[in-house]
């Protein structure tokens, strides 16, 4: 049966992003579409958005539609006030507001061209009072009486807590259903409401799931998911080969597959080149594309990485932007070892597709990740993914066993030193031995995350709440 799906996130491939998800929710919206169901997705105009690129056309009451190519529409909230800033997150005052605003304008678009959704699907904190608005005001409305709501948890760091002062902002007639606790210490979680009043949960691998019910990784919400452990799922994200497969990769003047792998060395050595980096033979370039934060482990190669650097074992090059302590310390790499590093910072799609080719490993040294989505592309583009063993890194690397042949990447434990230590030796290792290292790129180019199969299991989790009526 097609199912109705509102889809509600603040960010979306391909017109707007900072993180993964951006690709996921893009992603998703276009293979439910594909496989039949009747989508239309909610996200906000920001200033950014490439209007006559996408052939985005004038608002009519706040709201600019367009049909994608794969038939899932797409509903932009158009509001200048909220969402003409220099960034697709702000630290205003108002932030909370800019997307409950998002949330309320779905329901309200959904309520007035008439599409009645099966299920209401919001994504991270953003949208999390999607389903306390459907259970407190939404569900008396015929359009929404047989709606079922999902939250899918993307990164419980960010929670949209807010001032207790603006909880008039959220426009609910009583304040019954809000978390009292936090009411009365002066405080609004939205994530937390999201958690409290979905149907169903899901975060994006089955060891994020686990991981989040524990007191070192929920943050504060271990508690109230354990709650609803029952409802809680895990489910891997997908990759969208369309734009991440060195078969096609538009950003890339050449292509490659396992059996054509001297094309992969070739755009390693015009990438060098374009970076002004010496091409070493026998040396192994390391790849970062990152939002630079905490989550992302960077610290563990403050001590590890620099003499590798300096005795010309390995090349590196980066790119990312966040916290100014990890930004500094790539930057302090580039002006350290001009033969052997290169930082950019900022956003740059199509050099984060060369990177991906280019390198012949991918760092991904996590201190927590919901998901991730690099490691998964690497794998695709024959460039061996160092990740630590943590949420969907843990899911979808296995590590190499040069005895059995069998593995995917180079898979450390503990978020300490040493391990990061033990793993980029390994990598060393691995690269000097060609038959083992020309297997471990091959098994990781035969992996499959594709999205035709991981939308499928949103969709049995949509059936089942459909059916649960
Ligand atoms: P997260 O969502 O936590 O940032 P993911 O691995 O899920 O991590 O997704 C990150 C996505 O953002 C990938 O598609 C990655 O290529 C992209 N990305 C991150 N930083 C940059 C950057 N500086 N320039 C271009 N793309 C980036
Ligand atoms: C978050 C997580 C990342 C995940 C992405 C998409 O930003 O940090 O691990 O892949 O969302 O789900």
């Amino acid at each position: 049966m097609p199912l109705r799906i509102a889809l509600l996130t603040s960010e979306m491939t391909p017109y707007s992003k900072t993180g993964g998800l951006a690709d996921v929710t893009g992603a998703l919206a276009k293979h439910l579409a594909l496989a039949g169901h009747e989508v239309h997705a909610f996200t906000p105009l920001y200033q950014g958005v490439d209007r006559a690129r996408f052939g985005i056309g004038p608002s009519v009451q706040g709201i600019a539609t367009v049909t994608t190519g794969s038939g899932a529409l797409v509903h932009f909230i158009d509001d200048p006030a909220l969402y003409a800033r220099g960034d697709l997150y702000t630290d205003d005052v108002d932030e909370h507001l800019r997307f409950i605003a998002l949330t309320r304008a779905a329901f309200e678009t959904c309520r007035r061209i008439g599409f009645s959704p099966h299920i209401l699907h919001c994504n991270d904190w953003h949208t999390a009072f999607g389903p306390l608005l459907l259970e407190a005001e939404y569900s008396r409305d015929p359009v929404f009486a047989a709606t079922r709501s999902v939250l899918t948890i993307h990164n419980i760091g960010y929670q949209g807590s807010f001032d207790a002062r603006f909880v008039g902002d959220l426009g609910l007639a009583d304040l019954a259903r809000l978390h009292q606790d936090d009411l009365r210490a002066g405080f609004v979680n939205a994530l937390k409401h999201g958690i409290l009043y979905a149907h169903a949960i899901t975060t994006v691998s089955p060891t994020y799931a686990r991981e989040i019910s524990t007191a070192e990784y929920g943050m504060g919400l271990e508690e109230t998911l354990r709650d609803r452990a029952g409802d809680l799922t895990g489910i891997l994200n997908g990759v969208d080969y369309d734009e991440w497969d060195p078969r096609r990769d538009r950003f890339l003047p050449i292509h490659y597959d396992e059996h054509a792998l001297g094309a992969k060395a070739e755009l390693k050595r015009t990438f060098l080149a374009r970076e002004g980096l010496p091409f070493r033979n026998g040396v192994p370039l390391l790849g970062i594309v990152s939002r630079l934060a905490v989550q992302k482990g960077f610290e563990l190669l403050f001590d590890t990485l620099p003499p590798l650097l300096a005795e010309n074992r390995v090349q590196l090059v980066a790119l990312g932007s966040g916290e100014a302590r990890y930004e500094d310390f790539f930057a302090g790499l580039a002006r350290d070892y001009p033969q052997a590093a290169r930082f950019r910072a900022g956003y740059d799609e199509a050099r984060a597709h060369w990177i991906e080719a280019a390198s012949d490993f991918f760092l991904m040294p996590s201190r927590y990740e919901p998901c991730g989505l690099n490691q998964m592309y690497s794998l695709r583009y024959g460039t061996v993914p160092i990740v630590r063993r943590t949420g969907g890194l843990a899911d979808s690397v296995e590590h190499f066993d040069r005895a059995t042949g069998r593995g995917t990447g180079i898979v450390f434990n503990d978020f300490d030193a040493p391990a990061m230590a033990w793993a980029l030796t390994r990598a060393l290792t691995l690269y000097a031995d060609k038959t083992a290292f020309a297997q471990l790129v091959r098994n990781g180019m035969a992996q499959d995350f594709s999205w035709a199969h991981q939308a499928g299991e949103y969709v049995a989790l949509y059936e089942q709440l459909v059916g649960s009526e």
